[in-house]
């Protein structure tokens, strides 16, 4: 036999045996993964057949873009994050699974098989995804007041963040706002706790009924931090809240307690300090008070970057006091990979302890046992879902919900469908406006184009038809004007405003001039502010005839039109203090500043007709 028919014979056995074998590898690999972790006490046995390096890439989330397939594999990663605008090439139904599936299987591939849990900001709907529905932001939620609508606005956004294959909602925010200089005043509900509790248990069952873990947050006074004390070069987010015991136990305990008690799956840690102690490390409030007392079994999530922050000199000394403190996952976006070696010199230095880490891995297996992602980890595009009419047909019925009527002289509204309106102004045909932060960026988009929606002036022409006007130059044939004026998009620290004025840093420059040329024209005068909070209107309130807060009303205009054309009546109330003056930016019905007398309008105005 020469060696050439040797080597032909030999290789295809040799072949046939490589892939029994492989297959057979496979074969107790996807068995081990999915028969290991049928029932909850499985989980028990599983950590104690993991390595430490396994534990430890479980307790690491990185952002999308910083990560490869390869890495999530290598490292055994828990868990991945889309931040603020950050989406796959194709923003579509398709490209997110595509990507997320892609992800997941690496995770599968990994020695622990592990499936990976994927989060994303859908804070005001699937708010990063191109066409989705977007619902009007928090603050206009609290103004609705309505538990059943956050029902099915919970399982909406849901239903879309499922039909993109993720599983992980930061949301929602239940912080109180006192002070509406804050940057972030409106992903607050309300400055009222009651409001606030009233309202999340809701939105957490619609969202978690879809197999999406919601995220209570920013544990603890995200709402409260004093103006001044900002920290990252912002004047007030990120800062220092100055309370007692009791009263942080009274204002803002309460809205934990709830959503505890509605099983929430997920609590991320804020940026901010209490009484000088940064969140991210306190020990006290994330374990025992949050853990231990409220009796918390889920994970706690630290923010983004959030461990920075801790006073401490080394990034080490950062990680332990964190981990130490009682947070779960690290959600390090670039530097995973640092702090994946940290932690297990920790852990071997005994900086950390085993026992720790077994804990927070405990709550990480159980939050994907109780997602089902052991038994069922792919996902499935479902491109019908993202913003379909049904879903859009809620979110209009949010905004209609959610407008406060706060001046109606001679009741100038409801317009009639037969006058001549001119409606003008730069909120007037602007969906980046309309949905501000939060949508398709970080910061939101100052222009229309950002997604698919109805402006206002869309919603007002399919009434109107050619009795609309939008230009100045039809001014004298129009019977009553209507000027949208608004806020700029912004996110966090950016927002935070000294003066809220029409004049000031995140107020659109256009917004004086177009009130003053409207003023000239001596007519009836409706106007509407679209604004993620209260501003300083008393200089002006007197030129308009009828006042209308819009907040941050998202992608459906047409609740704007249903209810100033009078199919629908007014329903919302203020979720939050209207000051008259800058001094009382801080005032907030629960705090013995309150004076009500004094105020724009007090907390809970709104009228009907
Ligand atoms: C925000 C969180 C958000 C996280 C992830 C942080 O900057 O404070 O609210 O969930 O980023 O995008
Ligand atoms: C991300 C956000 C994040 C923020 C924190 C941004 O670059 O897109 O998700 O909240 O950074 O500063």
């Amino acid at each position: 036999m020469s060696k050439l028919t040797h080597n032909k014979r030999f290789i295809p056995s040799f072949l046939v045996i490589v892939i029994l074998i492989g297959i057979g590898t496979i074969f107790i690999k996807n068995k081990s993964t999915t028969l290991e972790i049928t029932k909850e006490k499985d989980i028990t046995r599983k950590i104690k057949s993991m390595t430490l390096e396994e534990k430890v890439g479980q307790m690491l989330q990185a952002e999308r873009s910083q990560i490869t397939p390869q890495e999530i594999q290598k490292y055994n990663i828990g868990s991945i994050l889309s931040g603020g605008g950050s989406s796959p090439n194709s923003n579509t139904a398709d490209g997110w699974v595509d990507m997320y599936n892609e992800m997941q299987q690496a995770a599968l591939n990994s020695s622990s098989g592990i499936p990976i849990i994927y989060g994303i900001d859908a804070v005001h709907g699937h708010n990063n995804v191109k066409n989705a529905t977007i619902f009007p932001h928090n603050i206009g939620l609290g103004a609705a007041n309505n538990p059943e609508l956050m029902y099915q606005i919970g399982a909406i956004t849901g239903k879309e963040i499922a039909a993109t294959g993720l599983n992980w909602d930061f949301s929602p925010a239940v912080s109180l706002a006192q002070d509406i200089r804050w940057g972030r005043t409106y992903e607050s509900l309300s400055e009222n706790p009651r409001r606030v509790e009233g309202l999340i248990g809701n939105y957490i069952k619609g969202l978690q009924e879809q197999n999406i873990a919601a995220t209570a947050k920013h544990y603890i006074g995200d709402g409260h931090t004093t103006f001044g004390t900002g920290d990252n070069d912002y004047l007030i987010d990120r800062g220092d809240v100055q309370i007692t015991e009791e009263e942080l136990r009274e204002i803002h305990l309460p809205s934990y307690k709830e959503a505890v008690s509605n099983n929430v799956k997920t609590i991320m840690v804020s940026y901010n300090s209490v009484n000088k102690l940064k969140m991210h490390e306190n020990k006290y409030l994330i374990t025992d008070v949050l853990k231990e007392e409220l009796g918390f079994e889920g994970v706690v999530v630290s923010d983004w970057e959030g461990i920075n922050e801790i006073n401490a000199p080394t990034l080490e000394e950062k990680v332990a006091l964190a981990i130490n403190s009682g947070i779960d996952v690290l959600m390090q976006p670039y530097n995973w990979a640092e702090i994946y070696n940290i932690i297990i010199n920790s852990v071997n230095e005994s900086k950390i302890s085993e026992e720790r880490i077994d804990d927070a891995v405990y709550r990480i297996l159980k939050l994907k046992y109780d997602l089902d992602l052991f038994d069922n980890p792919m996902a499935k595009s479902q491109s019908d879902v993202l913003g379909n009419e049904e879903h859009r047909e809620i979110a209009r019925k949010a905004v209609r919900e959610s407008l406060v009527l706060l001046k109606n002289e001679e009741n100038i509204l409801p317009l009639s469908k037969d006058q001549k309106v001119l409606l003008v102004g730069p909120g007037s045909n602007n969906l980046g406006f309309q949905c501000g932060g939060w949508t398709m960026e970080w910061q939101g988009v100052e222009k229309n184009s950002l997604t698919y929606g109805t402006t206002i002036r869309e919603a007002f022409k399919s009434v109107l038809g050619e009795n609309l006007y939008t230009n100045f130059s039809k001014a004298e044939e129009a019977d009553v004007i209507v000027v949208v004026i608004a806020e700029k998009p912004y996110a966090e620290g950016f927002g935070d405003n000294e003066d809220l004025t029409l004049n000031s840093s995140t107020v659109y420059k256009n917004n004086i001039n177009t009130l003053e040329k409207v003023n000239e024209l001596g007519k009836p005068v409706v106007t509407i502010l679209l604004a993620g909070r209260p501003l300083l209107i008393d200089d002006y309130i007197e030129d308009w005839d009828a006042f209308v807060m819009g907040w941050l009303p998202g992608t459906e205009g047409n609740g704007v039109s249903d209810v100033l054309f009078g199919d629908y009546n007014f329903k919302g109330t203020l979720p939050m203090t209207w000051p008259k003056t800058i001094d009382q930016a801080d005032d907030s019905m629960i705090m013995e500043n309150y004076d009500g007398a004094n105020y724009q309008f007090e907390y809970d105005f709104g009228l009907v007709y």
